[in-house]
């Protein structure tokens, strides 16, 4: 029997980053600035991500390319690395990430499919949401309050060690 099924995902939209709360514009400011540091002579679209812990602390990301490309990273995973290897428990509220957008076909920056996945690894293993914040160079924010909602169906390893 065929059923046909669908999946729907959640999030906000702000006209302008100067409607959300100060931390998250803030936040998102840091984005903007992280964007400058990135190393992306190849693409030369430039990215700027930033994490704000739990404990106050902003980790900042921005992609890094390489000769060899596929060597490079985006920022979104630069910053989520850089968060787990030098704040190993502490927890992830919240990402932000910027980039300008007149290069991109929907106007806003949407992270590419294996960020998400690793934006989902994060979340399982801390067992709270990550708010993910994303930004166009029109200050236009779309806000996600969970990383799943930009990845459903996520392959998820840890469910699938829990059925052993
Ligand atoms: N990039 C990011 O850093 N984040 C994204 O969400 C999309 C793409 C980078 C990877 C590469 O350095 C450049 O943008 C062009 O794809």
């Amino acid at each position: 029997m065929k059923e046909n099924k669908s999946i729907s995902i959640q999030y906000s939209s702000y006209a302008h980053m100067d409607q959300l709360p100060e931390k998250e514009q803030m936040l998102l400011k840091k984005a903007i600035e992280l964007s400058d540091d990135a190393y992306a002579p190849y693409s030369e679209f430039n990215v700027g991500a930033s994490i704000l812990l739990k404990n106050g602390n902003i980790v900042a990301g921005s992609n890094q390319e390489n000769a060899a490309y596929p060597s490079g990273l985006c920022a979104e995973r630069v910053a989520l690395f850089a968060a787990s290897a030098n704040y190993r428990d502490e927890e992830m509220l919240t990402l932000a990430i910027y980039a300008a957008s007149e290069t991109t076909a929907q106007k806003q920056i949407s992270p590419c499919g294996s960020c998400r996945q690793v934006m989902v690894e994060y979340e399982v293993k801390q067992n709270k949401n990550i708010k993910v914040l994303l930004m166009n160079s029109s200050k236009e924010v779309w806000e996600f309050d969970s990383c799943r909602d930009l990845l459903p169906l996520a392959f998820d390893f840890t469910a699938l060690k829990k059925q052993d």
